[in-house]
């Protein structure tokens, strides 16, 4: 639980870090545009000039966990993200979102009700904002595995991180899971199934011995195989048009294996780094955007 704990704060800093980060090149890019006399003292054409964007989408994260914005936040936070240009906004509910059922145990004493859950919708709806829900599906599952209820399901019993992708109760988990967020997301196309750094795996010997039978001794398709399996429930039986993941768990696999495994069709990659620099050599694993490339058609 302590190790967990550390590595959730740890986690939630870098996040927060990273988002501050983006304030202030908001910030800079607003406060240059406004202030930059070359830009004031130009024709009235150049006044009006605005940059055409870099990316055709721009992604504000929200992770709910350890202090989440109260609903009223929203009906001022939104059309502020309109405004500096954002598109979508990726929820991360954790034990915000009021599972229910057997899953009642995940919500938290002040998570958002379904009112509260359809009336942010609401609001990024008028802020032409897409909600992308974030659900954790293999690692950084901490507010799930934590229960004692579900602590069978941990890849490794002294770590709450990670889920056994071995056992059939940790997919039905999965999918109930998935099935909730789908219920009260009824008009969203696109959700994102996590699955970044689950570090614990083939250590339980439900795993080990899967690994070994059936995926001969392969961590890569143990991982390739419950990531791409989540996400074809996602796309396939909750219709969403769009699963995101993020890449690390297969950022170095060779791209035949990714084809194997259908992500071509069943995940988009989300690439993702913290240091300021992301281009620098070496930071991501070698050859990994030729990988994906063979995977990947781009629409650029
Ligand atoms: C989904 O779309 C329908 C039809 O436009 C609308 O009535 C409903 O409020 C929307 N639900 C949510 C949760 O956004």
């Amino acid at each position: 639980m302590h190790s967990g704990w550390t590595e959730w704060t740890a986690r939630s800093r870098n996040r927060i870090i990273f988002v501050s980060i983006l304030s202030i090149l908001f910030v800079f890019f607003i406060y240059h545009n406004m202030e930059d006399p070359e830009i004031l003292q130009a024709s009235p054409r150049m006044i009006n000039f605005k940059p055409k964007p870099v990316f055709s989408q721009r992604i504000v994260h929200l992770d709910l966990k350890g202090a989440p914005p109260k609903p009223s936040f929203y009906e001022k936070f939104f059309p502020l993200l309109k405004e500096i240009g954002i598109t979508s906004v990726l929820m991360e509910y954790e034990d915000m979102f009021p599972y229910w059922g057997k899953l009642s145990m995940l919500k938290t004493k002040n998570a958002y009700d379904s009112h509260t859950i359809a009336h942010i919708q609401n609001l990024a709806h008028k802020n032409s904002l897409e909600i992308i829900p974030l659900v954790q599906t293999f690692g950084h599952m901490e507010f799930v595995l934590k229960h004692l209820e579900f602590s069978s399901l941990r890849e490794v019993p002294e770590k709450t991180d990670t889920i056994c992708p071995s056992d059939e109760n940790s997919i039905q988990l999965i999918h109930e899971m998935l099935a909730q967020i789908r219920q009260l997301h009824p008009n969203v196309s696109s959700i994102h199934i996590g699955a970044d750094e689950a570090w614990n795996i083939a250590k339980d010997e439900r795993c080990f011995q899967k690994l070994h039978k059936i995926f001969h001794n392969s961590e890569e398709r143990l991982k390739l195989s419950h990531i791409s399996r989540v996400a074809k429930y996602a796309k396939d039986e909750l219709k969403f048009d769009r699963v995101y993941g993020w890449n690390d768990m297969f950022s170095s696999i060779d791209s035949k294996l990714l084809k194997e495994y259908d992500l071509g069709r069943l995940l988009v990659p989300v690439v993702w780094g913290y240091a300021p620099d992301v281009t620098i050599d070496g930071y991501f694993p070698y050859g990994m955007f030729q990988r994906y490339s063979q995977v990947y058609t781009f629409n650029v």
